[in-house]
Formats: C-alpha cells, sequence, structure tokens
C-alpha cells in the first residue's frame, strides 16, 4: 500500500461517509426549521456503491470510516452497510455519528455487524433546552440511545456537545460531572459558521451574526470547569483525531475539547468527505468538491475512480479560512456529516 497523501504531505487514512443528508431532528446550527432542500433516492449512492467507493479508498491507504448524516439511523437498513464495509480487510475501525435517538432499536445489531464505536451529539440535558435547540422533544430516547449502546457493548461512547453561549454553556458542568458520575466521554465542540438560512425561534437571526454571537471557546470552557478541579491531560481513547483529552480527578470518563476556531488543527488533518449524494469533499470548511457517482455510475474503470480519489486529495486545502470571512455556503452542515 502506497498510503494516500495531500499536497501538503499529510497522509490521508480517514474517510467520512455522509448515508443522508436527511435527519429527524433540527438542531438549530445545522438546518432549518422547514424547507431543507432534501435530495431524491436517485441521488443518493446505493449501499454497493458505496462500498465500491470505501474500497478503493481503503486500497490508497484509508484505513478508518466513519459514518454520519444527516443522521445515518434514518437511512433504511444501516446495519446492512456496516457490514458491507466491515468485509473490506484493511479497515481497521468503522463508527458512526449519531444523534442517538433511534439508537436504542439499532445499537446491538450495528455492534453484531461489526461497529466499533459510536459518538453520540447531545447538547443539553434539559428538556426544554434539548427541544430549544433540536426542536423535538427527543430527549428521553437520545439517553436510552447511550444506554443501549453502552449496553450493547459499543465502546467508548463519546458525547459530543457544541457549546453555545447563552444557550447551553450553563450546562458545562454538568456534563463534565457526568465523567465522575457515569463514567461519560464527553467531548466540548467550538461552533463553526455554517449557515442555516432560517432561524429558530425566539432568534431574530442565526447564520453568521448568531454563530459569532454563540461562539464559546475552549479557553472560556475550561474556565467554567476549573472550579471542579484539575483537568489533568490523558491520552486519548481511541484514534488520533484533533480531540485533546483531559480527567477531571476521581473520573472515570474523560473531557475532550475539539477547537477548530480558537486553535485550528488543520495542519494534523487526516480526512476526506463523502456526501451522500457522491461528492468528495477534501475540506470540511471548503466548498470544493469532486463528483465520483457519475464516473462510478458511467462505468469508470477502478484504476479511474482511484484516480480521481488521488486528485481529489491533492487538491485538499491547507487550512480553513473562516477568519478571512470564507464560509462554507454550498451545503448545510448536515449535507456534510461535521
Ligand atoms: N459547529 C460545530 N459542530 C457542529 N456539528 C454540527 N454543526 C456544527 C457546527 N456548526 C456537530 C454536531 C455533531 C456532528 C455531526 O457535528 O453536533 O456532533
Ligand atoms: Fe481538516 Fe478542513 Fe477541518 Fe482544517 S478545516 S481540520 S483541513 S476539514
Amino acid at each position: 500500500m502506497t498510503g494516500l497523501s495531500d499536497s501538503f504531505n499529510r497522509p490521508i487514512n480517514y474517510l467520512r461517509i455522509s448515508v443522508t443528508d436527511r435527519c429527524n431532528l433540527r438542531c438549530i446550527y445545522c438546518l432549518p426549521a422547514e424547507g431543507a432542500r432534501l435530495r431524491p433516492h436517485s441521488e443518493i449512492l446505493t449501499y454497493e456503491e458505496i462500498t465500491t467507493i470505501a474500497r478503493l479508498a481503503a486500497e490508497l491507504g484509508i484505513d478508518k470510516l466513519r459514518l454520519t448524516g444527516g443522521e445515518p439511523l434514518v437511512r433504511a437498513k444501516l446495519t446492512e452497510l456496516v457490514a458491507m464495509l466491515t468485509k473490506i480487510d484493511t479497515i481497521d475501525d468503522i463508527s458512526i455519528t449519531t444523534n442517538g435517538a433511534l439508537l436504542k432499536h439499532y445499537a446491538h445489531e450495528l455492534k453484531q455487524a461489526g461497529l466499533r464505536r459510536v459518538n453520540i451529539s447531545l447538547d443539553s440535558l434539559k428538556q426544554d433546552k434539548f427541544e430549544l435547540i433540536t426542536r423535538r422533544d427527543m430527549l428521553k430516547e437520545v439517553l436510552q440511545g447511550i444506554d443501549a449502546a453502552k449496553a450493547a457493548g459499543l465502546d467508548p461512547v463519546k458525547i459530543n456537545m457544541v457549546v453555545m453561549h447563552g444557550i447551553n454553556d450553563d450546562e458545562i458542568v454538568d456534563f463534565a460531572n457526568l465523567t465522575i458520575a457515569e463514567g461519560w466521554h464527553v467531548r466540548f465542540i467550538e461552533l463553526m459558521p455554517f449557515t442555516t438560512d432560517n432561524p429558530p425561534e425566539g432568534h431574530s437571526t442565526w447564520g453568521k451574526a448568531s454563530t459569532h454571537s454563540r461562539f464559546m471557546s475552549v479557553y472560556e470552557i475550561k474556565e467554567r470547569l476549573s472550579r471542579l478541579g484539575k483537568l489533568k491531560p490523558c491520552p486519548p481513547i481511541t484514534g488520533n483525531g484533533p480531540a485533546k483529552y483531559f480527567r477531571l480527578p476521581q473520573a472515570t470518563g474523560t473531557i475532550g475539547f475539539i477547537n477548530p476556531i480558537s486553535q485550528h488543527f488543520c495542519f494534523n488533518c487526516n480526512r476526506l468527505r463523502l456526501t451522500a449524494e457522491g461528492k468528495l469533499r477534501p475540506c470540511l470548511l471548503s466548498d470544493k468538491e469532486t463528483d465520483l457517482r457519475q464516473p462510478l455510475r458511467d462505468g469508470a474503470t477502478p484504476e479511474k475512480l482511484r484516480q480521481i480519489i488521488t486528485e481529489a486529495v491533492r487538491t485538499k486545502p491547507k487550512q480553513h479560512h473562516l477568519f478571512q470571512g470564507s464560509i462554507p455556503k454550498k451545503r448545510l452542515m448536515s449535507q456534510v456529516g461535521g
């Protein structure tokens, strides 16, 4: 295996596959309340097509896969896709990022199909706040999903909280305390500016202005945690992603920080994204994309497809340009998968 690398010599070994742009929640920073344009099924890659692309990417050096959405579990028979991807020999880690609302129905079968671990997005532990953020009343289901994932042996279960000033920052300490009380692995994520062009109720705007006013840096988050004791750095529980991990005294779980804004980690970025309709997107925060679906459906040879993947990786930008005001505009976050 030669290994994939971009034009800045970053090794690329991690593919995030969005399996659908649909979602059963409507998070304020991700989707408009109504009217998100959804792709018809014919535009969405089939599981066979996804598996073909994953296999070609694996031949080039990808060894880690993550399934994302929208919400991956709203796509029918996701377990079948997991089972198909598990058969690719050189893939040594398959995981999923989910909002957890449907997880209790699928955790066990996903584990049996070969899924290793799961990240669950959860921004509030309070019923009313959860509903304000997600515009749906499903907190109970998500908490049941977390328990089901643990019971099924998916390990580790990581909880991702996007911190928003004045919305859920009052819960930072509550989430951190669950690393002690419940052994949760919690990751605090800085809010990134993706537009949704349609504000949540009670907010006159959401988009560039809101992400600025709601933004809270990792430094401020750490400050809020200072009263819980000293955060001791610890090695990552899995992988080599952008999160930096710590432990509170007496905690069995960990606290991770993901700070794409206050300290970007682009120089270490090892990832490539595939959208549900078959576009390779080398950078989450750049709209540059390469189509794979058409060549695939036109019968391009494996060699040609591998060449398209390699060339797409070569277009990966050195870093994001959020500070120069360059915000991705072509897609909602739900169409990229975080
Ligand atoms: N900023 C930071 N994280 C985001 N996510 C979605 N939109 C944003 C944003 N604007 C996160 C979700 C989930 C993952 C898929 O991406 O909360 O954890
Ligand atoms: Fe990677 Fe792009 Fe995110 Fe930087 S902004 S970490 S290059 S995906």
